[in-house]
């Protein structure tokens, strides 16, 4: 596999910075300890720094001739709020905090190719190196683009890489169209009336209610939603009550959503809604509905990725670009970049023999340190290919 001869020069020096950037990890728009390390390195290689972007977002900014044309490639940087079962040294020292999705390699490999480039310089126009805060969840892409990151930065297009456990390493998912779906959250609150538990006919039990909105909210995926489509519905929280003896008056509910079409999100927004309300209803207790659309689908542009296919073949070689590939349920907020840019998101296969397959999110996950020098690689390929010189 031709990982670029410089940039496996230093992998060594990649993986120290990766493994201290596990050690301590931060959660979304904290991420200060990370962001001062990108930001000093960046300086040290002579790339131009602008901060407090969505807080502790920033950007590189490299430009090489004369040339007009322009790239991003975008890292995240934050962790997950839970506990690492992991006991290697470099594990996190942060209580009930984990860099669990490998944002700690794409920010190290991201700075490999940022060092690789400001050394060699082998192309011609600006590259903007984006380190985005608060992927899970928190949505710093959007507040980035919301911020007017490619006002600011222009960007003839946009490139994200993301680790994959379930894909061997030195293999890449390049695939156009609808990669990711779009994730949102749901909050439905049941109202009833308490009272004593053992006079339950002068109360109207919201846990029961809730246990009856709960189960009739997985038909929506089973039945309205058409087979060949994909949804998920799962209710992942269910809270009421304080004693053994006394019904409460009210019940929580929340979970998240998943789909892929725009349509299929609109059925499922609608629905919900529906029949939590008239369940709740037909047991005279009152469901309060909240759908909270947190991020749209990521969509590949055809010839963006196919350009991004180009650039990881040189690096892996043809038969280890995957071109075609079923979409993934999991949800990313480089979507929101991609609405405002033409670009690609590659999912890079980090599974190697005996190492990289353990599951993202999962507390004895690590990022696979030998992905480093090929993502990078990636990287640097992709900048040399779309801002060819002369
Ligand atoms: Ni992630």
């Amino acid at each position: 596999m031709p990982i670029i001869n410089r940039i496996a020069d230093f992998a060594s020096e990649m993986t120290a910075w990766r493994q201290d950037f596990h050690a301590h990890p931060e959660l979304g728009f904290q991420e200060r300890r990370t962001s001062d390390i990108v930001a000093a390195k960046l300086e040290s290689w002579g790339i131009e720094v602008h901060r407090g972007l969505a807080t502790t977002g920033l950007v590189g900014v490299l430009r090489n001739g004369s040339g007009g044309r322009s790239i991003g490639l975008r890292a995240d940087m934050d962790c997950l709020p839970m506990e690492e079962q992991n006991g290697f040294a470099h594990r996190s020292t942060v209580p009930g905090r984990m860099h669990a999705c490998g944002h700690d390699g794409h920010t190290a490999t991201l700075l490999g190719a940022a060092k690789y480039l400001a050394e060699t310089k082998n192309f011609d126009g600006t590259v903007h190196f984006i380190f985005q805060p608060a992927e899970e969840g928190g949505g710093g892409g959007r507040v980035m683009v919301e911020e007017g990151l490619f006002d600011r930065f222009p960007c003839d297009a946009v490139y994200g890489i993301h680790n994959d456990p379930t894909t061997p390493l030195g293999e890449a998912k390049v695939v156009p169209g609808t990669i990711l779906a779009a994730s949102d959250r749901v909050f439905i609150t049941i109202r009833g009336v308490g009272g004593h538990a053992a006079r339950p006919h002068v109360a109207i039990d919201p846990v029961l209610v809730g246990a009856h909105v709960l189960v009739a909210l997985q038909a929506l995926v089973a039945r309205r939603t058409d087979p060949l489509d994909s949804a998920v519905l799962s209710i992942t929280q269910f809270h009421a009550g304080s004693a053994n003896n006394v019904i409460p008056d009210e019940a929580k509910l929340s979970g998240t959503v998943r789909t892929l079409l725009p349509e299929t999100r609109d059925l499922m927004e609608a629905q919900i809604a529906r029949v939590a309300e008239s369940t709740a209803a037909a047991h005279e207790a009152v469901a309060e509905v909240v759908y909270d659309r947190l991020y749209p689908p990521t969509v590949n542009h055809e010839a963006e990725t196919a350009r991004a296919a180009l650039a990881a073949a040189k690096v892996l070689g043809e038969s280890r670009v995957i071109r075609d590939a079923p979409p993934i349920m999991g949800g990313e907020d480089f979507s929101f970049m991609l609405l405002k840019r033409p670009g690609a998101f590659v999912m890079m296969g980090q599974k190697g023999a005996g190492k990289g397959g353990v599951p993202v999110h999962h507390p004895r996950y690590d990022f696979n340190d030998e992905m480093l020098p090929v993502g990078a690689s990636y990287f640097a390929a992709l900048v040399e290919q779309e801002l060819t010189r002369g």
